[in-house]
């Protein structure tokens, strides 16, 4: 296994199933500094620094805690309008990224450019963390999901998943490429236009990851241990900042999953979701047993103690 010290996290594509592992475990060693409330002096003399092009909720702030909690310093901004990349200027990410090194000593990145991150890893010293970049990829989020999965069922091989949404989203890329190293089935769900593209899934294919594309959650609702959903009411991931319209489309029955429709499913399965939701998820679904989203807002944390401590060679 390669070792993360230093080592940037721009997606998941290359990552071993070793290096999953690795992360959960050390995430189970940090997590009660978490669960008590409690900071550790692990990371005291590192500071991270966010840059985050796009708007954010869980990623920046679960990230700035993980720090927080690990004793680190934090800094950065939360609105690249604020900067010289979202004013007249329009630094460039090499311009930018050469100050930002000086900084801080990890770089965590959101951007509505697809690549975004791995251009600021080129020019960058230290380490970048993908934080979701346009429609590529969303690597903590989807770490995030699947800490979570092996937490409540206790093993990810041998779980059937349905991914519902859109499947051109960033997340949805980032948890195809990490089925390629547990073995799972996926049913992927998503109406035409939102569908894998081509070239993606011959990527699947060549990886032997198992997935099939089916019409509705409801069809294969019966069969399925996790729900992973995103909206299919999506906002543009390539513009820098989008306000909801006026009228929007509500969501599909076929893409939905309300009280009603897990009771037709297996006892025991989980609702994932990345968050912001629409109408896709029904709030009645909140408090069901099935529910698993609130959890992954704690494991969101204690994942990216667990990836900061790696990248900082603070855990081996
Ligand atoms: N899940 C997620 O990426 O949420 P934010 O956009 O709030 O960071």
């Amino acid at each position: 296994m390669r070792s993360f010290s230093g080592r940037d996290i721009l997606s998941l594509r290359d990552f071993e199933r070793a290096d999953y592992l690795r992360i959960f475990d050390v995430a189970d060693e940090l997590q009660s500094y978490a669960t008590d409330r409690r900071d550790t002096d692990l990371l005291k003399n590192k500071t991270l620094l966010t840059a985050f092009y796009q708007p954010s909720t869980r990623t920046r702030l679960a990230t700035e805690a993980a720090m927080h909690r690990l004793g680190g310093h934090v800094l950065g901004f939360s609105d690249a309008k604020m900067t010289r990349a979202g004013d007249f200027y329009q630094e460039s990410i090499k311009d930018t990224v050469h100050m930002l090194e000086y900084y801080g000593d990890v770089i965590a990145m959101r951007h509505f450019q697809m690549g975004a991150p791995t251009e600021a890893a080129r020019w960058s010293t230290v380490p970048v963390i993908n934080c979701g970049d346009g429609w590529g990829e969303h690597p903590t989020q989807v770490l995030t999901d699947l800490y979570t999965t092996l937490g409540e069922k206790g093993t990810i091989d041998g779980l059937t998943f349905a991914l519902v949404g859109d499947m051109r989203m960033r997340t949805m890329h980032s948890i195809l490429y990490a089925f390629s190293q547990f073995d799972v089935k996926a049913y992927v769900i998503s109406p035409i236009e939102m569908a894998l593209e081509p070239e993606f899934k011959a990527q699947l294919e060549s990886r032997n990851v198992q997935f099939e594309e089916a019409p509705s959650i409801e069809e294969v609702i019966h069969e399925v241990d996790v729900i992973y959903m995103e909206p299919v009411v999506q906002p543009d991931y390539t513009l820098s900042r989008q306000e909801k319209a006026e009228t929007y489309a509500r969501t599909p029955p076929a893409y939905q999953v309300t009280r009603d429709l897990l009771r037709e499913g297996k006892s025991d399965v989980i609702v994932l979701h990345s968050l912001p939701r629409m109408d896709e998820l029904a709030p009645d679904v909140d408090c069901t047993r099935h529910a698993r989203y609130w959890t992954e807002a704690f494991n969101g944390v204690v994942m990216r103690m667990a990836l900061l401590a790696l990248v900082l060679g603070a855990m081996e």
